[in-house]
């Protein structure tokens, strides 16, 4: 079976790779293909990628490539996690809405669009080139915006499951909190990606989360990044994305005095290619855990594995509505559990969501939905529109000014502009 990693480049890799050497009988993968343009980071990465299954005794082999055609032809799965500009644009994104006084982050806001007018176009260019040399194929995106990204694919026609880390993380750490297997722990995770609460924690079909907000509060309050007395009020768990919106102004005064997240993952990446470079280096380096993606291996083996055997387990991916949140429009990409069989994601029925979570997320959706629009179809109105939908921006002036400012920082990477 042949996994094809396109953005295989990135130092992430490693944390996948470690997934991969430890999943052989879940996922018999015999070649992972590493794509990337940068033909330095590949030849790094793909060593230690290459010494990591070997050193496991995994029979698979590992190639690279910057031939995107070789890359994807006749793969099973192909995985997204490129990103178009680097962190030198992650930079911007972080940098730019905060002269605005608007949160600077790479999947929120106004950073997030700007993501998202990069990206889509390349991303669907990819997934065009899989649907001509591997048809059949399942792509899974990692790829940020990850809500924008998989509608944009689906929309196309694309045989795609969007995947995120923070409900796989938020699961482990709560397993360990309870001192039980993963397996026994699942989440009533519901929202948009980047924009979930938590509303019920079951511990072998048994709700334990009022047991949790009240012996374990400072855990749940450090994983969210929110108040103890918050996370009582709402009864829930939301995601450490939910504080962009919830402490907003408190978040700008911290970014505008700190270096931003993409300068120091900038560094962090200089460090781990260094250690990349050890022809010695047969593990994944415990600096990686420095980044962003802890648990992303296992997601992505155990979404993999379930696409192709059809186990009909259930996972937390990105997935069209169809009903399940009725507030929204059926084909809005929402991130809830899915029944995962080899004909796809089907999402377990969500109880009835509060109006403060509910309001919340189809105000995003509503951008979501525009975002798309200005990505797919270019113009500075069309962002500026997507600004003035989304609630961390939201007023004219702003959106008009913002929207100005990242189409023309942005230009390189903008076929339409
Ligand atoms: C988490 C998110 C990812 C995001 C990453 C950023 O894993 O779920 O969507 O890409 O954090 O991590 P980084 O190390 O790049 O800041
Ligand atoms: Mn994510």
């Amino acid at each position: 079976m042949k996994l094809a990693v396109i953005g295989g480049g990135s130092t992430y890799t490693p944390e996948l790779v470690d997934g991969l050497a430890r999943s052989h009988t879940a996922l018999p993968v015999s070649e992972l293909v590493l794509h990337d343009p940068d033909a330095g980071r590949l030849d790094l990465v793909g060593g230690v990628a290459a010494r990591m299954l070997a050193r496991a005794g995994h029979p698979g082999k590992v190639t690279t490539t910057g031939d995107l055609d070789a890359a994807v032809a006749d793969a099973t799965i192909v995985l997204l996690q490129l990103r178009v500009g680097g962190q030198a644009a992650r930079h911007v994104d972080e940098t730019l809405p905060l002269e605005c006084g608007c949160v600077g982050q790479e999947t929120t806001g106004a950073g997030g669009l700007a993501k998202a007018l990069r990206t889509v176009p390349v991303v669907l260019d990819v997934a065009a080139r899989v649907a001509a040399l591997a048809p059949g194929a399942w792509i899974v995106d990692f790829t940020n915006p990850v809500g924008i990204v998989t509608r944009a694919l689906l929309d196309a026609g694309h045989r795609a499951v969007g995947l995120c880390n923070v409900a796989i993380g938020f699961q482990r750490r709560v397993a360990a909190l309870l001192d039980v297997p993963p397996d026994l722990v699942s989440l009533g995770h519901a929202g948009l990606n980047h924009l979930t609460w938590v509303r019920s924690v079951l511990l072998d079909g048994r709700e334990v989360l009022p047991r949790l907000l009240a012996d374990h509060p400072d855990d749940l309050a450090k994983i969210s990044g929110l108040p103890v007395p918050f996370l009582r009020t709402l009864g829930a768990v939301p995601s450490y994305y939910l504080r962009y919106f919830y402490e907003h102004d408190r978040v700008v005064e911290e970014q505008r005095g700190a270096p931003s997240r993409a300068e120091q993952v900038a560094a962090l990446e200089r460090d781990l290619l260094d250690l990349y470079a050890d022809p010695t280096l047969d593990t994944k380096p415990a600096r990686l855990e420095e980044r962003g993606g802890a648990f992303y291996s296992e997601a992505a083996v155990q979404l993999a594995a379930s696409l192709l055997t059809g186990r009909g387990d259930t996972q937390v991916v990105n997935v069209r509505n169809h009903g399940t949140l009725p507030f929204l429009d059926d084909r809005a990409v929402i991130e809830v559990p899915a029944r995962i069989s080899s004909s796809g994601p089907v999402p377990v029925p969500v109880p009835p969501v509060e109006p403060l979570f509910a309001g919340l997320i189809a105000h995003v959706s509503a951008y979501e939905e525009l975002a798309l629009d200005a990505a797919l179809r270019g113009g500075v109105d069309r962002v500026a529109a997507a600004l003035l939908a989304h609630p961390l921006v939201g007023q004219t002036d702003v959106a008009d000014r913002l929207a100005r400012d990242l189409v023309a920082a942005n230009r390189a990477h903008l076929p339409w502009a």
